[in-house]
């Protein structure tokens, strides 16, 4: 066990702590790669030598290093080796944390780290919630709690509102529960790409006028295009005028709370019925580590809990928490563990100056870009992210660009859409992104091809 595990911390070391020597990762071709790794598996034990070997030729070449301090797409996921070794303690003491029986040591430590979510996000003392996988559980997880609530789990009817910029997880996590297309309005942004209060309420007249059940409102705490957010406080008062959910999707921006330009950024949050906060995005923990907050958090057990006989065992002391009884899984990991242990470990003034980092990282990728002829500003740096695109340049730039990016592997922004046209992206939330790095990578994204394009 020991020489296994030490090979294991000396790859991830010898991984994490080259990373920036490296290229920012590589995509294999399928037709070279599915052969590769589409065998039976072995009827024997084969040496630890030659797993090793195929995982280093076949399987860890092959990924984006999404904690790269050049890595700038999408999301990136700058994790810390404290976290990931919190994770290695929860896989090696495989703690149930599904129950208090099962992982009461786990289950009061989650208590303890959601606590911490909600003092940051200034949510009332019986609001509460619980870990899950992402944003994506964290929208789905908080929906079903908001149907259950208002609607008594009948969507007949009902109907939600949010921006063109809301993250596609809400669309799944609604189709999930059943709202039909018809029954979502997704309701074009305004010039800065937040929700417009005038036409948000204008059509949620319209749809109670026609005997619909307008039932919440997604708003946004940093969009995954921009960073952009939603205006929360009105939203808010809104929701209360009108009775409606409020749920927030702060799997990307929820987080900078802890800082004090991200908490004045994010003023209305604490109004929500409940919100969506991924701490395996600018919470710097690996994968995978998102979290689910209610405002009331009794919501959420009203919602989930079912005592079959089985776990009569489980439910007999009221004074226990149950983590089963407040989600979705039964059987879960202890995704608290790494995040509480690097937070001990690190301190917050290390979490809250990281943060900081990655703000001004982006402002000073959008200082560098205005000097930059080529390049025009799209959206000013927000949230950590800026987004930009090349004067004079097609639709057809992108998509090449992106394709000689990957091929040179220095580092890697995205493109997406803004009002029809396509924008290139940093998001620059990686603590050990240096401001030297933000200039090789633009001038390198500059140089990488011609012009005229
Ligand atoms: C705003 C927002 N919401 C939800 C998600 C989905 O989160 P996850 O990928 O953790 O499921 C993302 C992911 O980037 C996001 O940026």
């Amino acid at each position: 066990m020991r020489a296994l595990g030490y090979r294991v911390v000396d790859l991830i070391v010898e991984h994490v702590s080259s990373l920036g020597d490296k290229p920012v990762g590589a995509k294999a071709d399928p037709a070279i790669l599915r052969p590769a790794l589409l065998t039976p598996p072995p009827p024997s034990a084969i040496s630890p030598d030659e797993i090793f070997a195929r995982l280093e030729r076949d399987v860890f070449p092959n990924m984006m290093n999404v904690s790269h301090p050049r890595f700038f797409a999408f999301v990136p996921g700058p994790s810390n080796f404290v976290s990931v070794m919190g994770d290695a303690l929860a896989s090696g003491f495989n703690v149930f944390n599904g129950s208090w029986l099962g992982g009461s040591g786990a289950a009061a430590l989650e208590l303890a780290v959601i606590d911490w979510f909600r003092q940051w996000c200034g949510f009332p003392e019986e609001a509460g919630g619980l870990f899950v996988s992402g944003g994506s559980m964290a929208n789905l997880t908080a929906l079903v709690a908001a149907r259950h609530t208002k609607l008594d789990d009948r969507t007949t009817g009902a109907v939600v509102y949010y921006s063109d910029q809301t993250h596609s997880s809400v669309e799944r996590a609604l189709r999930v529960i059943g709202f039909l297309p018809e029954q979502i309005r997704r309701i074009p942004s305004d010039a800065e790409f937040r929700l417009p209060m005038d036409t948000l309420a204008r059509q949620v007249t319209e749809d109670r006028a026609a005997g619909l059940r307008p039932f919440a409102v997604i708003a946004n705490a940093g969009t995954t295009n921009t960073g952009a957010i939603d205006p929360l406080a009105q939203i808010a008062a809104f929701c209360r005028a009108e009775d409606l959910w409020m749920h927030v999707d702060g799997a990307y921006g929820a987080a900078a709370g802890i800082n004090e330009r991200g908490r004045a950024a994010l003023a209305g949050i604490e109004l929500a019925d409940s919100l969506s906060f991924d701490p395996h995005k600018w919470l710097f923990q690996s994968f995978e580590c998102g979290c689910v907050l209610l405002r009331d958090a009794a919501r959420l057990k009203a919602t989930y809990r079912i005592m079959p006989e089985y776990l009569a065992d489980v439910h007999r002391n009221v004074a226990e928490f149950n983590p089963c009884d407040y989600g979705i899984q039964l059987t879960r990991g202890f995704r608290a563990l790494k995040v509480w242990m690097s937070i001990q470990y690190f301190g917050m003034d290390a979490f809250r100056a990281a943060m900081e980092h990655g703000f001004e990282l982006a402002e000073f990728a959008e200082a560098k870009l205005r000097r930059m002829p080529q390049w025009e500003i799209v959206t000013p740096a927000q949230m950590g992210i800026v987004t930009f695109r090349r004067r004079g340049a097609d639709e057809r730039f992108y998509p090449k660009l992106h394709d000689a990016m990957l091929r040179d592997g220095f580092a890697l922004a995205t493109s997406t859409i803004l009002n029809g046209r396509t924008v290139l992206r940093l998001c620059t939330i990686n603590p050990r992104t240096t401001e030297l790095e933000i200039e090789q990578t633009l001038d390198w994204i500059d140089r990488l091809l011609p012009a005229e394009m």
